[in-house]
């Protein structure tokens, strides 16, 4: 087994390698795919997008039949995506106005959306009041303050869940921690109570539950046992001090995933188990009716299914000190390594069956430094118009990519049995001049 093909595990489950020495994902040559929709491209394997909603289904709804699993589409959003999504059954997480649009024009259906958010505009509240948007998750007291005033101008009366800072340490980047005290996200403890108290005295909204996401690639398991042990001890004291019921509880998303081979991700089922097992304790050991459990995993659903091709240009062997390999995207199209070290890994897409010789670091092509999509990398000799497949660029990559040197973000495709479906066309230079004025 030459590395390169080690590596398949990391790539889309329908994912293999023809005797051509080609990589192959969801049936579909990806050398073919770059030659007809051009490079960098992004595709997602149809079928691993399905069997991840479906795992989370099983997995919680087998341990806590209770279970509303709801995706974070920040993690991706495109129309298709979200179709599929509804298809598979599972709610939807909207973090913008922006979000609730794309959603409400794919047809999903809005009283299965949740809205979080650290900074919800009046305008982003009034839309989601509109819509019919099932649950706010409201963040803050000025947010609870201005939901109230708009519900009363509706004529509305949303249900919320407060969302709580347990602070605690998910051991993560500090980039994608958010459920420790120092944290833009969510009600402190010392001040969850007086958000309790205020929501239940207010007629606009209706409090139904608590909500804690403490944070994203989260591996380990304790942290949201902790969290959950403190987030159930204080419902316990809210019932007794001010009858509040919890009904509903989210435990917010953070599932890992592997992005490399020498960094495993614990299986689903492993998170299932603490979770669901600590929550029947718990509210055992309280005496509290156990409320409907809600998960909001995003990079867990996407990640893996998403790999982007890019073409190799410059060679720049710098002798002693490193080797180039320039790629016709980078940055501008996924931002993470540049933002919080992400680590991912790579194959040459035309050279599967080659035996991995040289060290290389992959660039993008964009103007900083600090472009580098994958440093040290072991890959067979590199050739200019070599097709780069990068693993797990389901998830943060698009929704966070930009305009930058005036790129082009790039196009999209589903693949399944052999076919490949355009779901999102590549930018133009058109599209990146439609809103300059004058
Ligand atoms: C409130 C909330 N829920 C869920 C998620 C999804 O996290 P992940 O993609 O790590 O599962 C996020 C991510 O930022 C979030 O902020």
């Amino acid at each position: 087994m030459t590395e390169q093909i080690s590596k398949l595990p990391l790539f889309p489950v329908n994912t293999g390698v023809d005797n051509r020495g080609h990589l192959v994902i969801g049936g579909c040559d990806t050398m073919a795919l770059a030659a007809e929709f051009g490079t960098p491209l992004y595709l997602f394997d149809e079928s691993g997008l399905r069997s991840q909603c479906a795992a989370f289904k099983t997995e919680f709804g087998k341990r806590y039949a209770d279970t509303n699993v709801i995706y974070a589409c920040k993690a991706f959003i495109n129309k298709a995506m979200i179709r599929l999504v509804m298809e598979e059954g599972l709610g939807l997480d909207v973090v913008s106005g922006g979000e609730v649009g794309i959603v409400q024009a794919a047809g999903f259906p809005m009283n299965k959306v949740y809205f979080p958010g650290n900074n919800k505009s009046a305008e982003e509240l009034a839309l989601a009041l509109e819509v019919g948007v099932g649950h706010i998750v409201v963040d803050n007291f000025h947010e609870l303050k201005m939901l109230g005033e708009i519900a009363k101008k509706k004529n509305r009366k949303p249900e919320i869940l407060l969302r709580i800072t347990p602070g605690v340490d998910p051991h993560t980047h500090h980039y994608i921690t958010t459920g420790n005290i120092d944290s833009k996200f969510g009600i402190p403890m010392v001040f969850a109570e007086k958000a309790v108290a205020t929501a239940i005295s207010m007629n606009e909204v209706k409090p139904v539950g608590l909500h804690f996401h403490i944070g994203s690639q989260i591996t380990e398991t304790e942290p949201y046992q902790q969290s959950l042990d403190f987030i159930l001890n204080f419902a316990a004291e809210m019932k007794k001090k001010y009858q509040f019921e919890l009904k509903e509880l989210s435990v917010g998303g953070g599932f890992a995933v592997q992005y490399t081979l020498d960094a495993p991700a614990p299986p689903i089922s492993h998170y299932a188990e603490a979770i669901t097992s600590k929550l029947l304790s718990k509210c055992k050991e309280l005496k509290l009716p156990p409320p409907k459990l809600i998960i909001e995993p995003g990079r867990a659903i996407v990640a893996r299914s998403g790999v982007a091709l890019y073409t190799a240009g410059v060679v720049k062997d710098i002798p002693g000190v490193r080797c180039y390999v320039s790629v016709d995207g980078g940055m501008a199209d996924n931002i993470r390594p540049a933002l919080y070290q992400a680590k991912q890994d790579a194959v040459i897409a035309n050279k599967m069956n080659e035996k991995v010789s040289e060290k290389v670091t992959i660039a993008g092509k964009f103007c900083e430094s600090g472009d580098i999509l994958i440093s040290d990398i072991a890959l067979p000799p590199v050739a200019a118009g070599d097709i780069i497949a990068v693993a797990g660029c389901g998830a943060y990559c698009i929704p966070e990519a930009m305009n930058y040197n005036a790129s082009f973000r790039p196009a999209i495709v589903m693949v399944k049995d052999g076919k490949a479906r355009l779901i999102r066309r590549r930018e133009t230079l058109e599209d990146l001049m439609r809103c300059d004025v004058g």
